[in-house]
């Protein structure tokens, strides 16, 4: 088995660690934040991830899993180095490689004489040559290669998507690195597409911007569905059955969020912008989700038009997708931030983000029950795809508003039933 580095904690760290571990390799974790290493040495996840703390826990007691402050301890005696580190915007969709410069800068001297480096964090295409540089600038042995292999998780799916990808993509200039770092993924059933750093990088920002696209597209057609009385959910399932098409990112929703989907189209259209190339299919996804996020607003005004003067909002849902406690670009606090802008009391519940929502956002009002956050209320906008909220008392919910009108923007409630509750019930396109 192989000795692994891993520098970064966050969830593509921790999860790329954990699987490893448990794939059989030995893995040093580590991070710069010595609060974050001494809660992992407990078993002690920090974000809601399936799957991860079982991990976690199973790579600690077997002692396969160790966890280090400072990214040297993850370069020390590994044959490989995993650099798993935040890739944030800059100005203009740039994006910021600094903590990947410095992780690089930082292994450098200390690596073995046959390392192999690799950038899994999302990074523009050019990243994975210059960290080589950075490298070599900074006394890495002449040996080291550099690898690019990006990762496709999904945050909530992440455990399942490592130990079950639909394909492992490696971008390096040396045949021999390819097969080494194929080899540490022996056991995971996958194809493996070998290519150039450059191409690796690009397969990253392509994919995340076509399923971008998909979920725009289909908020457009959920857009005219609504213009021309068609019903949104049979027109995408009638699409799916389409093996071209198939019917994964098909829902149409508030827009896409998180902390991929949005930086990585805007990253692309910074690279394609620096290339002196047009990009109309990316800018038009981007334009589209903008203008989706403005229209769940607009309606939720719409509706309060119709009520009291100051009536409240319920918004149910704060995260970017249900089955996460990320609230970075989330549609929905975005929505209840354009809400809170022009004056609207805003009463929030969210079943795992709310105390942390209500921190960022001072105005906002944060329940600790579905309920509360009704009661008294004009509008309900339902705002994540949280299962749970499909299963609540809909009759006590119509009681405990002021005026029992619905905004789904998830298309999660059934109409004809909130209906005969006597909601006014909106969803999208349909
Ligand atoms: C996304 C990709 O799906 C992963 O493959 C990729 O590895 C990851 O980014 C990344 O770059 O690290 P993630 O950000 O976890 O994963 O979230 P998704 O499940 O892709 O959802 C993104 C957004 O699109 C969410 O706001 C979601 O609500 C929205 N969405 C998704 C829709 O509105 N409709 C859909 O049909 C699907």
């Amino acid at each position: 088995m192989t000795r692994i580095g891993v520098v970064g904690a966050g969830y593509v760290g921790t999860t790329a660690a954990a699987c490893f571990a448990h794939l059989g390799h030995d893995v040093v974790c580590a991070d710069v934040s010595e609060d974050r290493i001494r809660e992992l040495r407990k078993g002690e996840v920090g974000i809601l991830e399936r799957s991860l703390p079982v991990l976690v826990t199973e790579g600690l007691e077997s002692g396969r899993l160790v966890f280090e402050v400072g990214a040297r301890r993850a370069a020390e005696g590994t044959a490989f180095v995993f650099l798993c580190l935040p890739t944030p915007s800059a100005d203009g969709g740039a994006v910021d490689l600094s903590a990947l410069e410095a992780a690089a800068r930082e292994i450098g001297p200390v690596l073995e004489p046959d390392a192999v480096v690799v950038v899994k964090s999302t990074a523009p295409v050019g990243a994975t040559r210059r960290v080589r540089r950075v490298l070599d600038a900074d006394g890495a042995p002449p040996g080291v290669s550099v690898a690019s292999n990006p990762e496709f998780l999904r945050e909530g799916n992440s455990v399942e998507d490592f130990l079950h990808p639909d394909r492992i993509v490696i971008g390096c200039d040396e045949p021999e690195t390819a097969v080494r770092l194929t080899g540490l993924y022996s056991g995971v059933p996958a194809p493996v597409v070998v290519t150039d750093p450059a191409s690796a990088e690009m397969v990253k920002y392509a994919s995340n911007a076509y399923l971008a696209g998909r979920v725009s597209f289909i908020n457009a057609v959920a857009n005219l569905c609504e213009a021309v009385g068609a019903d949104v959910r049979d027109v995408a399932l009638g699409m799916g059955y389409d093996p071209r098409i198939g019917s994964d990112f098909l829902h149409p929703g508030p827009g896409f969020g998180g902390s991929c989907l949005p930086k990585d189209t805007a990253a692309l259209l910074h690279i394609a912008a620096e290339a002196g190339v047009d990009l109309p299919p990316v800018e038009a996804t981007v334009a589209v989700n903008t203008r989706q996020r403005e229209r769940v607003v607009e309606k939720i005004l719409a509706a309060l038009d119709r009520a009291p003067p100051g009536s409240p909002v319920a918004a149910w849902g704060l995260t970017f997708k249900a089955n996460t406690d990320d609230l970075r670009d989330s549609p929905a606090l975005d929505i209840v931030r354009a809400l809170l802008a022009r004056g609207v009391t805003v009463r929030a519940f969210d079943p795992v983000a709310g105390e942390r929502a209500g921190g960022l956002e001072p105005g906002l009002d944060v329940t600790v029950d579905p309920y509360d956050a009704c009661d008294g209320a004009a509008v309900l906008a339902v705002l994540t795809e949280w299962e749970q909220f499909r299963w609540l008392d809909f009759a006590r919910v119509a009681e405990l508003m002021a005026v029992p009108q619905v905004v789904d923007t998830r298309n999660l409630l059934d109409p004809p039933t909130m209906r005969r509750l006597g909601f006014d019930y909106q969803g999208v396109g349909r």
